[in-house]
C-alpha cells in the first residue's frame, strides 16, 4: 500500500483529489465510463470540492455511496448531501435508499445497481479504526453481499458497502487527517486485526495522510 504524507489537511485533500481524478480519467479512457463510491463524515468535503473542479469527464462518471446513516432525507447526519458536491447529472448520483420501509430489500436493490467493480472507492478512517460503516466487532464485515446493514453505531443504523464490494474495486483511496487518526493509522499499519479497516486489501490502495495523522507511523512506512 502506498502511503502519502502531506503537510496539512488541505494539501492531503488535494493529493487525494488529484489521485482520484487521474483514476477516473483513466477509467473513462479505457472503458468509456467510470464509477466511484464515496464515504461520508467530516473529512471528505474538502477533497470532493477540489476534485469537482478538476479535469474529469464528469458526464461519464457515476457516484455511489460507500455508506449512509439510516435517517430521514435532509437529516444533518445523512452523507447524501456530499453527493451534491460532484458536478454530475442527478441520475448519476446514486444515494443509498435508507428511507425505505424494508431496509434489507433496499440494500439488495442497491447492491443490484452497483457496477461489477468500482473504478475507485474512497474511504475514511474512524478514530476507533472503523472504515465505511464497519463498526468494531460488527458482523457486517463477514457479509457475502455487496451491501448490508450494520447495527446501531454512534446513533444510527447504517447501510454500507461490505469488504466484498470495497475489495473488488480496481483502486481504493483512504484519506485520513487529524491527530485523532494517528493511533488508528499506527495500529492499522502494524497489523492490529481488531480494526475493521484491516479488512481493506492493501494492494491497489493508497493511504493519504496529513502530518498530524502520520505522527505515529511505524518507521518503515515513513
Ligand atoms: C461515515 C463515514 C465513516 C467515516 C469515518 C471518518 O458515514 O461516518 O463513511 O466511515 O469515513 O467515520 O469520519 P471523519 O472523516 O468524520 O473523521
Amino acid at each position: 500500500m502506498q502511503v502519502s504524507v502531506a503537510p496539512d489537511s488541505a494539501t492531503a485533500a488535494a493529493v487525494a483529489a488529484t489521485w482520484v481524478a487521474r483514476q477516473l480519467r483513466n477509467a473513462v479512457q479505457r472503458r468509456g465510463v467510470a464509477s466511484i463510491a464515496v464515504s461520508g463524515g467530516r473529512t471528505p468535503a474538502a477533497m470532493f470540492a477540489v476534485l469537482a473542479a478538476m479535469e474529469v469527464p464528469w458526464a461519464e462518471v457515476t457516484v455511489f455511496q460507500v455508506d449512509e446513516r439510516v435517517a430521514p432525507d435532509g437529516d444533518p447526519a445523512r452523507n447524501a448531501a456530499l453527493l451534491g458536491l460532484f458536478p454530475v447529472a442527478s441520475g448519476r448520483r446514486r444515494a443509498m435508499p435508507v428511507t425505505a420501509r424494508d431496509l434489507p430489500s433496499a440494500a439488495r436493490r442497491y447492491a443490484a445497481s452497483l457496477p461489477t467493480r468500482f473504478d475507485v472507492v474512497h474511504l475514511g478512517l474512524g478514530d476507533d479504526g472503523h472504515t465505511a460503516s464497519w463498526p468494531p466487532g460488527d458482523p457486517v464485515v463477514e457479509s457475502t453481499s455487496s451491501v448490508a446493514l450494520c447495527g446501531e453505531y454512534r446513533g444510527h443504523v447504517r447501510m454500507t458497502l461490505t469488504p466484498a464490494a470495497v475489495n473488488a474495486a480496481r483502486h481504493r483511496v483512504v484519506l485520513a487527517t487529524g491527530a485523532d487518526k494517528a493511533d488508528p493509522v499506527r495500529r492499522w499499519l502494524l497489523g492490529d486485526h481488531s480494526l475493521p479497516v484491516q479488512r481493506v486489501h492493501r494492494t491497489d490502495t493508497v493511504l493519504v495522510l496529513d502530518q498530524a495523522a502520520a505522527a505515529r507511523l511505524p518507521s518503515p512506512a515513513r
